[in-house]
Parts: C-alpha cells; structure tokens; sequence
C-alpha cells in the first residue's frame, strides 16, 4: 500500500518532468528540512556538462547508512541533481524502471538503479551534506572539506549549530554570512601565531578555534568528534578521520569562537567578519605555548577579500595582524605564495 502511493508520487515527480522544460540544465532534488546554498549549487553544476547525462550527489558521512543503501547513491534528503538529458532518458521508461526493482523503497536508491541502467557514473561531490549524525555537529562543521558547501540536511535532528539559539534562529544566522560571500562558507583557513606557538582555524562564516601549541594542518582538517552517529553501530562510524575532543589537554582544547556578525560596507574590497567567544575554556595554558593564554582573547576578526574562493585553487593562507586593545585578533586572509607551505 505504502510503496503504491509513494511509487504513484514518484511517477508524477519525475514523469511531469523533461516536457515543456525547454532551457532547463538541471533537476535538483532533495528534502524539505535541508538547507541548500544555491549559489554554489549554480557555481559546481557550472563546472559539469548539462548537455551529457550527469549524477550528481553526497554519500553519508555515517560509513552504515552508505552500506545499507549504497555508497553510490546521492543521499536524496541532502540532494542530488540530474543533467536534463539524463532525466529525460529516465523518464521514457520510468514505469519499467520501477517495476524491475519492486522490492527497493527509497526513492534515492531507486533513482540510482534506473540512472545505472542508462550506464552513467555517479559523481560525489563533498559539500552536500547528509548529516547522518547526532547531537553538536559543530565540530564537524568547523574542519569542513575543502570544497564548496551545498547543502545541510537534517536541520531538526541535530543540536542547533549556535549556542543559545534556536535552530531557526541558527539558521538565519548562519545565512547571514552566506548571503554575502557563499563561495567561502565553512572554507577552513588555518595559520599560526609564531610569538605564542598558537594554531588558528577558521571555518569561515561559523567558527574560529586558537589552539595554544602549533598543531599540522592535517591534524586540524580532521572534525573534532563533538557529534556521535546517526545510529549506534561499531567503529568504523564515519566516512572521514576525526578527532576525539580533547576536554581536558590544555594542549589540545581549542578556545571556540562562533561567528557573530558580518560587515561588507568597509570597502577596500574587503569582508569583515566577527568571531565571539562562545565560553571560558577553564583550562591552564599549554606549557608549549610557552604558558601564553589566549584566554584574554575575546573575539577573533577576520578580514577577507571579496574575490570568490572558488577561484582559488588552494585553501587560501592568513596572516595574524595584531591584537587589539579591545583583545580581538585580527586575521587577514590572502592567496597562499606559490611555494608557501603552511605550517
Ligand atoms: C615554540 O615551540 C618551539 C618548539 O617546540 C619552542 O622551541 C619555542 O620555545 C616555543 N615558543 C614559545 C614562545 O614557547
Ligand atoms: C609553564 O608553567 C608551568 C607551571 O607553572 C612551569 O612548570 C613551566 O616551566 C612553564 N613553562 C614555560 C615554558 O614557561
Ligand atoms: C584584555 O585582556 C586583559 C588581560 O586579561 C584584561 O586585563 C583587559 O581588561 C582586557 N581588555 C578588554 C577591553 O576587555
């Protein structure tokens, strides 16, 4: 009963589709309690020919979820995308499709059965988000990979991703930054403060961590494991390396800083945004630091040009400016030197 009124939805879906569409490049599908930052959307379809038959979509980051369904497949509650060619193969023959799979029930594997019949690869892209996860997913937010964020799903799963907000609050909150600069969301921006051996790493528009040793950047692109799976399972859980979180090593514990606001009418060409501290870390310093603090360390300031970080093809490097009278750290982002190793 069930799979004959989702099957007649799925009809409609798709079967209403590829007709009376001139001019369309691409189908976008995904759930209604996701979050999609369409312009970069419009920027990595860009990248993909609309005229060829294109699968575009996300894997779980929960290793299971992937198992159960398919690492194949583009998770249909984070999104996926069709190249208007390739829904209008599907649809010639969708009926047939269905019915040579009667026993699958999702509609995002389904999808992936009747594009693998027409013998077309499918294309993960790692900024759209499953969020197969559980709990505070801000440390999964703040290492973010380096490429463009799509989507967030399962936005009334997970804690609100500011403290003492809401999660619609939260939303709005985090559409502040993206509204301005899109192509820089969560980008992971990581330098160090060679006076007090401190490790800086911005995700920007979300967060700002200062660890009190210099920690490699390989070790810093790894999530702090603030979030747990989506379903209890046995490690492996998680389709990258984590980091556990380190509540107690001052060495370790970062300061956490959480996006506060955003300023693009300073001109120079610049975007300034504004990390405040989210609560006291109650921890000594880190003898490695040479017992330097960063406790007194209330706001972290970014200054970031206006040019598209799409158009760099590395993360991009900073500098640490000064440190106010007002205890704020002032960061400059800037295009890595060619030769520059960041470290
Ligand atoms: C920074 O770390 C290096 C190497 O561990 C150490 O030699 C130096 O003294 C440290 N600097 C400070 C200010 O503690
Ligand atoms: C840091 O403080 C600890 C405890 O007060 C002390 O033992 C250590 O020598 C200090 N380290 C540095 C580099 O000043
Ligand atoms: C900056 O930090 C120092 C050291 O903790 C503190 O004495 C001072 O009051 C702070 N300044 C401001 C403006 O918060």
């Amino acid at each position: 009963m069930l799979r004959q009124s989702w099957l007649a939805w799925y009809m409609r879906f798709w079967g209403c589709l590829g007709e009376g569409d001139e001019g369309v490049r691409w189908y976008v599908m995904g759930d209604d309690d996701s979050i999609f930052f369409v312009d970069n959307w419009v920027d990595i379809l860009g990248k993909y020919d609309h005229t060829k038959y294109v699968y575009i979509g996300g894997q779980s980051e929960f290793i299971m979820s992937n198992f159960w369904f398919s690492f194949d497949q583009g998770f249909g509650g984070a999104g996926f995308a069709l190249s208007y060619p390739l829904v209008a193969a599907m649809v010639k023959d969708l009926e047939g499709c269905l019915r040579r799979y009667p026993y699958l029930n999702s509609a995002d594997l389904i999808t992936k059965y009747c594009v693998d019949e027409l013998g077309v690869p499918f294309s993960s892209e790692r900024g759209i988000h499953q969020i197969d996860l559980r709990g505070d997913i801000s440390g999964f937010l703040s290492s973010h990979p380096q490429s463009p964020l799509l989507s967030l799903h399962h936005f009334d799963m997970v804690e609100p991703i500011f403290p003492s907000m809401d999660r619609f609050q939260s939303t709005n909150h985090l559409m502040k930054a993206a509204k301005i600069d899109q192509s820089r969301m969560l980008q992971q921006t990581i330098c160090y403060q060679k006076q007090t051996n401190w490790s800086f790493s911005i995700s920007w528009g979300y967060s700002a961590h200062i660890y009190e040793k210099v920690l490699p950047r390989s070790v810093l692109k790894r999530p702090l494991e603030t979030f747990g799976p989506w379903l209890k399972a046995k490690p492996p859980l998680y389709m990258f390396n984590t980091r556990w979180p380190p509540f107690v090593d001052p060495c370790e514990a970062p300061h956490v800083f959480f996006f506060e606001s955003i300023d693009s009418s300073r001109g120079n060409n610049q975007i300034v945004t504004t990390y405040v501290r989210s609560s006291p870390r109650g921890l000594p310093a880190c003898s490695s630091s040479g017992n330097h603090s960063a406790d007194y360390i209330s706001r972290v300031r970014v200054f970031s040009p206006m040019t598209k970080h799409l158009e760099i093809e590395r993360s991009e490097c900073c500098d640490i400016v000064k440190v106010s009278t007002k205890n704020i750290t002032e960061i400059k982002f800037r295009a890595c030197k060619d030769d520059e190793i960041i470290a």
